[in-house]
């Protein structure tokens, strides 16, 4: 398994990534895949502390240093179940007025020191993009945590940070309608 150097400068996250073409090429596809295998063996913790690496839900390509608007996905449910996913050019189309937040706060392994405080989303989002694990295009329509993740991933790809949405006078400020997760 080749291990990506996930890039931690942030000067180089501030870049909108550019278009993939379609129909997707075989070098894409191949990188897809192994950055959601990546994740998944991230969350293993032998192989996590034996390569040094840091446990992650989500990968957007810019975060292994290419300049393409792809994004990986990878986390178990408390029941067991996957959710894993390979977009390409993905595209919210719509969006919930209804905010909400991970209590804990969101972390990403581009951001060494987790920054503390709330980072308030959509609770829910309809993406559209182009899917490797499908080879088509598909829809995904996200509720709570996946939702956040996927604007995360989907931030990463317009060159913004979790740390960009934190109120840097009053972090944890209360947003009384936002659904705590
Ligand atoms: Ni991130």
């Amino acid at each position: 398994m080749e291990l990506f150097k996930i890039v931690t400068d942030q000067s180089k996250l501030k870049n909108k990534c550019k278009e993939v073409e379609l129909p997707l090429s075989n070098e894409d596809k191949t990188t897809l895949l192994k950055m959601i295998k990546y994740l998944e063996l991230s969350q293993d913790d032998e192989f996590a502390q034996k390569y040094d690496i840091r446990p992650g839900v989500g990968l957007a390509a810019n975060q292994i240093g290419l300049d393409k608007r792809m994004l990986a996905i990878y986390f178990e449910n408390g029941d067991g179940s996957v959710v894993k996913y390979g977009l390409v050019n993905p595209v919210i189309t719509s969006y919930s007025v209804q905010k909400s937040y991970i209590a804990s706060g969101e972390g990403c392994l581009s951001v060494k020191k987790d920054v503390p405080g709330y980072v308030y989303r959509h609770y829910k989002i309809t993406v559209k993009a182009y899917s490797v694990l499908d080879e088509d295009f598909i829809t995904i329509k996200a509720r709570g945590f996946l939702s956040i993740v996927l604007q995360h991933e989907i931030d990463h790809l317009n060159g913004l940070l979790y740390t960009d949405h934190i109120d840097k006078k009053d972090p944890f400020h209360e947003d009384d309608g936002a659904i705590a997760i």
